[in-house]
């Protein structure tokens, strides 16, 4: 029996070190998800998930999670949260329920506070400092108002041979007021059988969302492929598509593990991630997108963990 988790960004490092530990000690791919999630909600440090994650346009953060069981395909969804400490809870309480798994705005609130979650105010100063600075830069110049979409993913296999997936991301900065981007959608953001495996995407919400790549990496797997190999397929076939439909393509960086707890990822941008499996303590990786439809891996140096998010 083989244990693994892999996650997204250096953020996830924390998370995913405290979430190895408990599959090592037997605990079920749910908890050690959750519980690896809620470390990267919980730190201020970073801006694009949870507490200390930017605002929308009015100043408010808004939260977009989900969480899936691969055993039975239970899915639940919170979009546009506020003021709940722990999107990813919310969403793993979600999929439990019969109906109603998908919440959003006031609904996704009301339902946390039903449940007992902990409530508290998600703007911290330093966010609403960044906010206010980016309305003074957006007065004088016509710079992009829209920034930072960097959700943490978390794909995980336990030693029962259950898998799930989940995500949670505070969206664009500046985003318009319920807007909401791939990571709680299923197929999109994330998805995962636990008879094949799992994949979770971070990146531009609005090019994600056009592609179902997660769902698509799965499938990939389900027919044979390695993991690599799926992502490998799944993401830059899909960047050359909307290259050739659009001009361009948004940042794009897909996971993924299968029932073995082997690993891959596809890139269209500099991405850290990090894995940690039977055979390998907690690593940080950083993929580049490399010649052709493949992939460049490298462990990050200890300078690249200090630095990057
Ligand atoms: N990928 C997160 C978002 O665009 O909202």
């Amino acid at each position: 029996m083989k244990w693994g988790i892999i996650a997204t960004w250096r953020m996830a490092l924390e998370g995913v070190s405290q979430a190895a530990k408990e599959l090592e000690q037997g605990v079920n791919a749910g908890d050690a998800l959750e519980h690896a999630i809620r470390v990267v909600e919980d730190n201020p440090r970073y801006r694009s998930v949870g507490y200390g994650g930017l605002p929308n346009e009015h100043g408010i953060v808004e939260l977009d999670a989900a969480f899936m069981d691969g055993d039975h395909f239970d899915i639940g969804a919170v979009a546009a949260i506020q003021d709940v400490k722990n999107p990813i809870s919310a969403a793993r309480k979600l999929s439990s329920n019969q109906f109603n798994r998908f919440l959003v705005g006031q609904g996704a609130t009301a339902f946390a506070q039903k449940a007992g979650l902990e409530r508290i105010n998600m703007l911290t100063d330093e966010a609403r400092t960044i906010w206010q600075k980016r309305l003074e830069e957006m007065k004088n110049s016509d710079l992009s108002p829209y920034d930072g979409h960097d959700t943490v993913g978390v794909v995980c296999l336990d030693l029962m041979e259950s898998m799930t997936a989940g995500t949670s991301s505070s969206g664009l900065f500046m985003k318009k007021s319920g807007r909401v981007g791939d990571s709680p959608l299923s197929g999109s953001g994330f998805y995962v059988d636990s008879e094949i495996g799992g994949a979770t995407a971070t990146g531009l919400g609005e090019d994600l969302l056009k592609g179902c790549l997660c769902y698509e990496i799965v499938r990939l797997m389900g027919e044979g492929m390695t993991p690599q190999e799926a992502a490998d397929r799944a993401v830059y076939r899909f960047h050359d598509k909307l290259v050739r439909k659009k001009g361009k393509a948004g940042a794009m960086s897909l996971i993924c593990m299968n029932k073995h707890g082997e690993w891959g990822v596809a890139t269209n941008v500099e991405f850290p991630f990090v894995v940690a499996t039977e055979e390998e303590g907690p690593t940080v990786y950083i993929a580049n997108k490399g010649a052709g439809h493949s992939t460049m891996i490298e462990r990050a140096t200890r300078e690249q963990i200090e630095k990057c998010e």
